[in-house]
């Protein structure tokens, strides 16, 4: 199988499983009891806190464990309208993943404003369109800091100083650029920042939320006193374990991502240009993840496009796997300003570091034949 779905999710390291393994079997204290079982698992998260601190470049006493991330997004938004209660809008983006739009959409339904700043042709975050959006009445501007499906960067270092001075609290969902882009979410005056264990290596059903220690926070979810109170439940011990391990990789390997898995995705993409006509890349080329390549296929489906990759034993996706099954074009090539028809015919390839140059030859030797015979039969 060429797996090319990394931003769907992504193979657990063996390293990960490896220091998993223990939390689930022998080691299965509760972190919150007394007992020596207890401490252990106690310890054990503690480790991981660090461990992902490390990756966000930030103190680990600012690091929340969730469930992944949407509880942290959802988290986050819920935290700062309670703590703003007179203010009744959200300043967001068209292109944010579900997990941010839907819970907008429910605070639409509940009276809010949401305002979306706008991308442009190339994906990129329109500033014009932003400072003016900011008023007394905002309670959170949340922008993500790598879109899923393109891979485009936002600025948000350069938003949150806005929002700082305009005294507003700033959220990223940075889900996409954790453990692929250095991140340092201490310095850059953020209020929260939502990260999810699955991209990056580690178990799924775990996530960490960043809360800047100058910051109050209202918690989601009530009960117990676990995680400082403020994230009630006992906490999945093996997936945080999990998840710390896969973080102290993920920072090992930036400069990994940065060089050998940007260039496969590189060779990847200038390959296909060069091999099949009537491809268009989504999303500017420079301002991007490394890993990810968003391409049009003149005259396809992607849905067809992808049986035929599934039988050649290669997995990639049409936009974002949310949206696979469905025949809503992708509101992010939408919000670009692309057609239906472009949007249906996009597929998205993403790599990680356990592809390989020889899994990229044989993608690229069978992909001109695929869309030969997809373009055939549209
Ligand atoms: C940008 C972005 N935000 C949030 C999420 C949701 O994260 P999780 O699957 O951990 O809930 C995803 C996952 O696809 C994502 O790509």
């Amino acid at each position: 199988m060429l797996y090319f779905d990394n931003n769907a999710t992504t193979r657990v390291d063996p390293l990960v499983v490896e220091a998993m393994l223990p939390y689930l079997g022998e080691l299965y204290g509760n972190p919150s009891s007394g007992c020596r079982l207890g401490k252990l698992a106690a310890n054990a998260i503690e480790r991981a806190r660090e461990q992902v601190a490390a990756l966000l470049g930030c103190e680990p006493r600012e690091i929340v464990f969730t469930s992944g991330g949407t509880e942290s997004i959802n988290a986050a938004i819920g935290s700062a309208l309670q703590l703003n209660p007179g203010r009744r809008q959200v300043v967001t983006t068209a292109v944010e993943h579900s997990a941010m739009l839907k819970p907008c959409e429910a605070l639409e339904k509940q009276g809010y404003t949401i305002d979306r700043v706008a991308v442009d042709t190339e994906g990129r975050f329109d500033t014009s369109d932003f400072d003016h959006k900011l008023t007394p009445e905002t309670a959170l501007v949340s922008v993500m800091a790598a879109n899923n499906e393109t891979g485009v960067l936002f600025p948000i270092q350069d938003l949150a100083e806005i929002a700082r001075e305009r005294g507003v609290f700033f959220h990223s969902d940075a889900v996409q650029a954790a453990g692929k882009i250095p991140i340092r979410a201490g310095e850059m005056g953020i209020t929260y920042m939502s990260v999810s264990s699955h991209k990056l290596h580690g178990p799924k059903g775990v996530g960490a939320l960043y809360l800047n220690r100058r910051s109050a926070f209202h918690p989601l979810l009530l009960g117990g006193g676990q995680e400082n109170g403020r994230r009630a439940g006992t906490q999945n011990v093996p997936g945080i374990v999990g998840f710390g391990k896969a973080a102290e990789l993920a920072l090992q390997s930036l400069e990994r991502e940065a060089t050998q898995v940007k260039a496969l995705r590189d060779t990847f993409e200038n390959g296909v240009l060069e091999r099949i006509s009537g491809v268009q890349v989504n999303g500017n080329r420079t301002e991007r993840l490394p890993n990810t390549s968003s391409l049009a296929f003149e005259g396809v489906e992607a849905e067809s496009v992808l049986l035929l990759l599934e039988r050649a034993q290669i997995c990639a996706s049409a936009g974002s796997a949310c949206m696979s099954g469905s025949l809503h074009p992708s509101h992010v090539l939408r919000a670009m300003g692309f057609s239906n028809a472009r949007s249906r015919s996009t597929l998205r390839f993403s790599f990680s570091r356990f592809n390989t140059a020889e899994e990229i030859a044989k993608a690229l030797e069978l992909l001109p034949g695929i869309i030969a015979k997809a373009r055939a039969v549209h």
